[in-house]
């Protein structure tokens, strides 16, 4: 691995066990929702957008979030979000200036990765979604990481 990207790991390790530490505090969705947010929109490099867009009823509407403002609805099957949902797999897109069908809330936004969250009962029930503001971002270490993270949402 390159210098880089064993300072990514380190950080995620460092970042992940906080987390996991902050969110024994309480199993209320949106409280967790909102402190994996602070953390890592503000520690982790390159990190313009991060926030949740939730299932309701069909729609996909944006949930907690930090980072400029963003579309409240994304229209439905377009869009890097849709396709986490769709595929039911983490998506990542080196450049999003590429990807058809792309939904651009900021024009600062140059590359994203996108992770179903699953729940408990197996249900995907929304996306974590984040940007950068450089191209190719992210990487296997991201979605390694940011899967991981995810599920602790759902622990009891
Ligand atoms: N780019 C996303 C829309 C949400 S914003 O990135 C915050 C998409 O294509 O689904």
């Amino acid at each position: 691995m390159t210098g880089e990207a064993d300072k990514k790991e380190a950080r995620y390790q460092r970042i992940y066990v906080q987390i996991s530490d902050l969110l024994k505090k309480t199993n209320e969705l949106t409280a967790r929702m909102a402190t994996i947010n602070a953390v890592l929109y503000h520690k982790m490099d390159g990190f313009f957008w991060v926030g949740f867009y939730l299932l309701r009823e069909g729609r996909l509407l944006v949930g907690p979030y930090q980072g400029p403002l963003a579309c409240m609805e994304l229209a439905a099957g377009k869009g890097v979000c849709w396709a986490g949902i769709n595929r039911a797999e983490t998506v990542i897109v080196p450049d999003v200036h590429a990807f058809s069908g792309h939904i651009a809330c900021d024009s600062r936004s140059k590359s994203e990765i996108v992770v179903p969250l699953t729940n408990q009962h197996g249900t995907i029930i929304g996306v974590l979604d984040i940007d950068s503001n450089l191209i190719n971002h992210f990487n296997a270490v991201d979605a390694e990481y940011l899967k991981k993270i995810t599920e602790l949402l759902f622990r009891v």
